[in-house]
Formats: structure tokens, sequence, C-alpha cells
């Protein structure tokens, strides 16, 4: 397997309050080649050809998105780091900002500046107040290195970055909803198209990218975009953070390439599953992730559209034979309730009515019409729904219908 790290290399190692340990472990040198020899378009094209897929979920061609950006004749434009991350179960991009924060900006500003952005922001979930003091600190500090601001290490690029706390809402990761957000507008997605790459922020071309995407581009601008779509799976090449929970013996953050299968995570990053405990299935990417059983633990994950197990933000949660399903389900059905922003209806009432199903599934007394009515509200979610975040409240319960068999006890 994939010995290359890239995005957990100098975790442990480095003092992320501390520019000069950074800079210490080569850190600023993809700036410092891209501010002295390479052109925007230059730098962009080492993306496209590092095969890059976005890290948010949705696994889009980071550079044909910078690309779309860069090529607008609009002289205003924005970039936005998305570092929302209220999927439950993932925390993968707030560990980037623990550990190695100038990573992240050194990301930010190239990608910034490749698309001809004078302004940038990191979008951040206001609950995490610990990730946000470390990213101001470790930009204060490479504004007065000169990485950010005027004139940027002596050249014609200016860039600020600003740190924006959101208000901890799911949708509020969703793009629209994130750019209506820094807008001061309700927290709601936004019908597409346009999209945000023609008119996203205060209506000019935004690119939107996860954090994890944005921390492999200095990599890619150091050794090359070829050499990064060596590694991994062909389709969707490069590193991976998967983030490793519930019954496992070694729960937490690794780094693993693409192509790497749900049994290899969970046995040899993982250790296997708790001892004493038996596998039942494991969910991929969240709450809003596919259940997989045993049969399906030897599938590659990757971000092509023929993958059939999305791989989501690369959470693994594995849920062993001990699980009382009811809870998960309410937990499930309780989550997305919650975060329904409430825009459309069958988003709205759908989520409302699967929580009271959860609850009564809970108590023992789902009835016949019960379960007449749940095939009905994952129909109306899956198919109906505004924005993907209805269709992300129907994928658990559709898969503890059609491969537990729930409906059958
Ligand atoms: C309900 C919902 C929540 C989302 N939450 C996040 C999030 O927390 N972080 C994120 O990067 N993308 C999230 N996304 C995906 C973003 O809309 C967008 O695709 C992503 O930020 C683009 O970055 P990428 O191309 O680097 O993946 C969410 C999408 C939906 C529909
Ligand atoms: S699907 Fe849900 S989250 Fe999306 S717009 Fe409709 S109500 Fe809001």
């Amino acid at each position: 397997m994939e010995n290359t790290k890239i995005l957990t290399i100098n975790w442990g190692k480095i003092n992320p309050l501390k520019i000069g340990d950074y800079l210490a472990v080569g850190g600023y040198l993809a700036l410092k080649k891209f501010v002295s020899e390479m052109k925007p378009d230059e730098a962009i094209e080492e993306i496209v050809a590092s095969k890059l897929s976005g890290r948010g979920g949705a696994g889009y061609a980071t550079g044909e998105k910078l690309k779309m950006v860069a090529e607008s004749e609009s002289h205003e434009k924005y970039f936005i780091c998305n570092l929302d991350e209220s999927e439950p179960g993932t925390y993968k991009d707030r560990m980037i900002a623990d550990n190695n924060p100038q990573l992240l900006l050194e990301g930010i500003i190239i990608a910034a500046l490749s698309i001809g952005a004078h302004k940038a922001y990191i979008y951040i979930n206001g609950n995490y107040e610990k990730q946000k003091e470390t990213l101001e600190t470790a930009r204060a500090q490479a504004h007065k290195k000169n990485f950010l601001g005027a004139g940027i290490l002596g050249s014609a690029y200016d860039l600020d970055v600003e740190i924006f706390s959101g208000a901890g809402a799911y949708i509020c990761g969703e793009e629209t909803a994130l750019i209506n957000s820094i807008e001061g507008k309700r927290g709601e997605p936004r019908l597409r198209p346009p999209f945000p790459t023609e008119a996203g922020l205060f209506g000019k071309p935004t690119a939107v990218n996860n954090a994890e995407t944005i921390a492999n581009i200095p990599w890619i601008i150091l050794n090359g975009g070829k050499k990064y779509a060596k590694i991994g799976a062909s389709c969707s090449p490069g590193m991976k953070l998967y983030i490793l929970g519930g019954s496992v013996k070694k729960p937490g953050v690794v780094e693993a390439p693409t192509g790497v299968t749900i049994r290899e995570l969970v046995d040899d990053f993982g250790g296997g599953v708790t001892p004493g405990r038996d596998f039942w299935f494991a969910q991929i990417g969240g709450a809003s992730g596919r259940l997989v059983l045993e049969k399906e633990l030897d599938m590659p994950l990757t971000f092509s559209r023929d993958c059939q197990i999305p791989l989501g933000s690369g959470s693994i949660l594995v849920v062993d034979k001990m699980a009382n399903i009811s809870d998960l389900i309410l937990s499930w059905t309780e989550f997305f309730r919650r975060e329904s922003c409430g825009k459309c209806v069958p988003c709205r009432e759908g989520t409302f009515r699967l929580h009271e199903i959860a609850l009564r599934l809970q108590d023992g007394e789902i009835s016949e019409r019960d379960k007449v009515a749940i095939k009905d509200i994952l129909w109306t979610l899956e198919s109906t729904t505004f924005c993907p975040l209805g269709r992300f409240a129907a994928t658990a319960m559709r898969d503890a219908v059609e491969k537990l068999n729930l409906l059958d006890k």
C-alpha cells in the first residue's frame, strides 16, 4: 500500500502555533515556487493534471472548478475554504486545522491567487472555537511573514483571508447555503444554476473547496500533478483522510490512498473489530452514508460515479451485532429532522414524519401503516426535495429497510 503521506506527515512533529516549525519542514516552498516560477494558469494545469477530486463529498474535479473561476472575466472573485464539517462522525478537517493550519493556509493562498481572487474566506462551524483560534494565530503569523496581505513575497499578488464563523447548521456546509450565510442571509440552499463558479459570493465567481481538498495543493505544486495522479485509484487519485469509529480497536483519523477497501481500513488501520464483538455492518460517510454488509467489505473506495458506495466525507462507522438498530435509526432521523432547513415541504415534513416513526419503532409500536408510510416518505425524500440533504436523510433508512430487513421483524 502507498506510503506517501501528504496531509498528516507533520502531525505531532510540528507545533501548529509556530510558523517557524512549518517553515523548517519545507512549509511555504510551494507558495514561493508559485510566486517566483509559475503563472496562475500553470498552477491550475498542475491541479488539473493531478486529477484531485473534492474531498467534501461530491468528488468534483478541483482543477476544473478553479479553471472555471480563473477564466471568468470578472475582476472580483472569491475563494472559500469549507470547514463547516457538521456531518456526524466526521472530524478530519478539524484535525487539519488542529495539527497543521499553515498547510491549509498555504493551499488556500495558492488556490485563491491562481483564480485571481484578492479575498478568501475560511467558513468554519461556529462550534469549533479552538480551531478558529488556531487558524487566527496561523493567519497572523503568515501575514507577518508576508505570505498574506499586500505584495505577497515581493510580487504583485494581494490576498486577504477572513475566518468566518457560521452558526453551526449542517445545511451551511452546502456551498450555496454557506454563501448565503456569509452574505448575512438565512442559511438555506440556492437554486442552481447559476453555480457559484459563475455567480457565487456577492454574485461574483466563487470557488468553494473542502479543507482537505485544499491541503493537497501545496504538495501538488511542489511535486507536480502527474506524480499525484499516480497515487491510489486512477479514477480519483490521491491520499485521503478516513475517520474510523464505532467498534474498531483503534478509532481515529488515518491517511491512506483512495482505492483502499473498507476491510483494509478496518483491519490494517483500525486493528480490526473490537475484541469480543461481531461485525454487523459499516456506515460509510457519516449519518448521510450508505450501510455496507460483510460481503461488501472488499469494495475499493473511490470518488468515481461508478463506485456503488459513495465515499462521502470518508468516515467509516463499524457497527457490531450488539448494537441496537432502533437507537441508531432514532439518532439518524433526529439529526435530519433538526437539520432540515425547512425551505421545502418534502424535506421539512418528511424528516419530521420519519423521526416520528423512529420513535414508535423504538417503543416497539410500529404499525403496518407505518411500514407503508416509510416507503412513501423515503421515495419523497429521495425524489422531490430541493437539495441533497433530503436525499441524505433517506439513505441509511433505505439501506436499513433493504439490507437489514428492518421492516420484516
Ligand atoms: C447538506 C450538505 C452538507 C455539506 N457539508 C459540507 C461540509 O461540511 N464540508 C464540505 O467541504 N462540503 C460539504 N458539502 C458539499 C459542498 O456543498 C461542496 O460540494 C464542497 O464544499 C465543495 O468542495 P470540494 O469540491 O473540495 O469537495 C455539503 C453538501 C450538502 C448537500
Ligand atoms: S431538502 Fe431540506 S435542507 Fe434542502 S432545501 Fe429542502 S428543507 Fe432545506
